[in-house]
């Protein structure tokens, strides 16, 4: 009898989770709850059904409707929606953690807070605030480099950034006003100046095995300009870090992981089971944590799994058993591109519904599908990053040319950024590196 399996989710980082399963030699049923028709993860599945997975009763029927044995959950929204819990509670195993360990990514000042509490390094100087009273003076004592952050999901849209998004300390005033007229609460602090990168680690609520280190581009348009994208592409090193870092940051981003896993299973008394993603900088003065997020990194998945040399539903089976330290989780020694196409106008006013062209990718195998829907028996994109494209090799440079062949030859009203893993653009990073430490 094989494992019926329920992937939440249907972009990107979903269909990268199909496909690991798929490639397990384990028997298994994979099944969806979708929000659009995703065609790559229809071809992996038994079934996807188009639901609300953001709604714990839906969700609990259906995985009992496919006695589901385990469930991977792949946003945030159903996270913070307590579905983890709700499936728990119902004895069935899931990939994600629950709602209290979930505010690792939906609560900016609860992951401040517990950093600072359990002393954890790299936190910055920071203040949580519900009213304007003492913004003003805050903002003075930081100066130029400062971060508001609004305290809750918001699709990547809550962060605004001194620099990018805020031009003054009144443009910083006005978007704290906004969030208080909403009556939402705001984390102010200190901005980093440093090059960023994400470690993932699998986490099973005692032990931890990290993945190999990516870094994102969140902005839109080539050399880090525009508009904040939910990511643009990413890569990674054949020696699983990033030419800019050395051996104590990566060790700094690990060790940080294993306290925060930690100090969440003492506030709650309960471990954290799932995808665990630190968001680091590297400044300086060390690795700092930007942020945390509860799941994999969109496009940082497609990254990780491509080259996962181990099985992936081995890994998710025995991390819902408390049984990760049992499997020596391997990755090939490869680098990884990715590149997102993304409609023009994206991210603010994009393009919708109009058909592409996939005909002409020579290798599907590394085509990922993300906001795309069929109407009319025609692929249409769907307003947001539509398919990204993977390319593994020995160096950054041989798989960025594969995946610029293959994502130039998508056909539609779609951009992709083609300087990401390109020579000029790392060595700048690394120039950029070099001259702040
Ligand atoms: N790559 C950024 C994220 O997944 O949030």
């Amino acid at each position: 009898m094989g494992l019926n399996i329920l992937i939440i989710g249907s972009g990107a980082r979903e269909h990268a989770i199909a496909r690991a399963l798929d490639a397990s030699s384990k028997e298994k049923y994979i099944f969806c709850i979708a929000s659009n028709l995703n065609p790559g993860i229809v071809e992996l599945c038994d079934e996807l059904i188009i639901g609300d997975f953001n709604d714990p009763s839906f969700v609990v029927a259906y995985a009992n409707e496919i006695n589901a044995d385990l469930v991977i959950i792949g946003p945030e929204n159903p996270l913070d929606r307590g579905i983890s819990d709700a499936l728990w509670d119902a004895n069935i195993r899931v990939v994600g953690p629950k709602k209290d360990l979930a505010q690792i990514e939906s609560s900016k000042a609860f992951t401040r807070d517990l950093l600072s509490k359990y002393n954890i390094s790299g936190g910055p100087k920071y203040k949580t605030f519900s009213s304007i009273i003492g913004v003003s003076e805050f903002l003075s004592e930081l100066g130029k480099d400062y971060v508001v952050k609004f305290d809750g999901l918001a699709g990547g849209k809550g962060v605004k950034v001194s620099g990018d998004h805020l031009h003054s300390h009144r443009d910083a005033l006005d978007y704290c006003s906004e969030i208080i007229t909403n009556k939402g609460t705001f984390v102010i602090e200190q901005k980093f100046v440093g090059e960023e990168f994400s470690l993932m680690s699998f986490c099973d609520g005692e032990t931890l095995k990290h993945m190999p280190i990516v870094q994102d581009h969140k902005r839109a348009f080539e050399n880090d300009t525009g508009p904040n994208t939910g990511g643009m592409g990413t890569y990674s090193d054949a020696n699983h870090s990033l030419p800019f870092l050395n051996e104590s940051d990566v060790n700094e981003a690990k060790s940080i992981n294993l306290k925060t896993a930690k100090a969440l299973k003492e506030e709650f008394n309960e471990g954290y089971v799932g995808i665990l993603y630190g968001g680091f900088i590297a400044t300086k003065n060390g690795v700092k944590l930007i942020e945390y997020n509860a799941r994999f990194g969109d496009p940082e998945a497609m990254n990780v799994l491509s080259i996962l040399d181990s099985d992936f539903l081995e890994i998710c089976d025995l991390m819902t058993k408390k049984k990760l330290k049992d499997i020596n989780i391997k990755f090939k020694k490869k680098a990884t591109v990715c590149k997102y196409a993304v409609p023009i106008g994206y991210p603010e006013e994009p393009v919708k519904n109009k058909p592409i062209n996939l005909n002409k990718i020579e290798n599907p195998d590394n085509l990922y599908y993300a906001s795309v829907d069929i109407k009319n028996d025609i692929l249409v994109e769907s307003g947001s990053r539509t398919v990204a494209y993977v390319g593994t090799g020995s160096t950054i440079f041989s798989a960025e040319k594969i995946v610029e062949r293959e994502i130039s030859k998508v056909e539609g009203p779609l951009f992709h950024r083609s300087d990401i893993g390109k020579k000029e653009l790392i060595n700048k990073k690394i120039d950029h590196m070099k001259s702040i430490r």
